[in-house]
């Protein structure tokens, strides 16, 4: 499902990804580890095409999505990536329910069809009652789940998570990372995931660690 090989990255001369190569299949949950610096997040990154690589290719499923540029790029990135993050980066603005239709929306679903598609994620991830909330009316573990429902809503080839448990507590983290293996046995939902908890990392079917620039299975 998603395909990197040979990728360089450098930053002002500081050559952060040596040609890191990985493959991870359909319905495959790949745990990233390293230490701070390691490159963790500019690879997800790259994975997800909002940074470019100097050198390399990326292939989600057929697609080679280092080749796109432009508007089909941002399409192929709407349709087809899901993102979730340390922090929820939710709309303050918006409900719970709205920021779910956002990216259904960004790529032209009508308002109906988008609300009912987001309607069923947060009734699926235990949420319906919280559908009309707006962030800051939302515990750190819900507002994550919210997050977790807007990287779904356009049932995303892949979802790319950085640290996503970074900052819960243990419970509100647990819950979340079962939340994943769920999707997974679901729905066949494929994640990569950086993360320094090792209560997910040991739940991932793989778990990889980036060191020196490259990367290789955890020891
Ligand atoms: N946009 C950027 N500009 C300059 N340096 C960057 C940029 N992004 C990351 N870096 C540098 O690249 C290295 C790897 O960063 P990052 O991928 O964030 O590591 P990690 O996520 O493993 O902590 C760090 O030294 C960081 O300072
Ligand atoms: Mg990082």
């Amino acid at each position: 499902m998603i395909r990197a090989d040979h990728i360089h990255k450098s930053f002002n001369g500081l050559h952060v990804l040596k040609g890191v190569s990985m493959e991870v299949g359909k319905g495959e949950v790949v745990s990233i580890a390293g230490a701070s610096g390691a490159g963790k997040t500019t690879l997800l990154q790259i994975i997800g095409t909002l940074e470019q690589a100097d050198s390399g290719s990326v292939h989600i499923g057929d697609t080679e999505v280092s080749a796109l540029g432009g508007r089909q790029l941002a399409g192929f990135r709407n349709r087809h990536i899901g993102f979730v993050f340390q922090f929820h980066h939710l709309l303050p603005e918006f409900t719970a329910i709205e920021n779910v239709c956002m990216p259904l929306f960004i790529g032209g679903m009508g308002k109906q069809d988008a609300e009912k598609k987001a309607a069923g994620l947060l009734d699926y991830l235990g949420l319906r009652d919280r559908s009309d909330h707006k962030p800051s009316q939302l515990s750190g573990g819900e507002q994550q789940r919210v997050a977790v429902a807007r990287a779904l809503a356009t049932d995303p080839a892949v979802v790319l998570a950085d640290e996503p448990s970074g900052n819960l507590d243990s419970a509100n983290a647990h819950e979340l990372h079962s939340l994943f293996f769920r999707l997974r046995d679901d729905f066949n939902q494929t994640f990569v995931i950086v993360t320094h908890n090792d209560d997910l990392a040991g739940m991932a079917d793989r778990r990889m660690l980036m060191k020196d620039g490259a990367i290789g299975v955890h020891p």
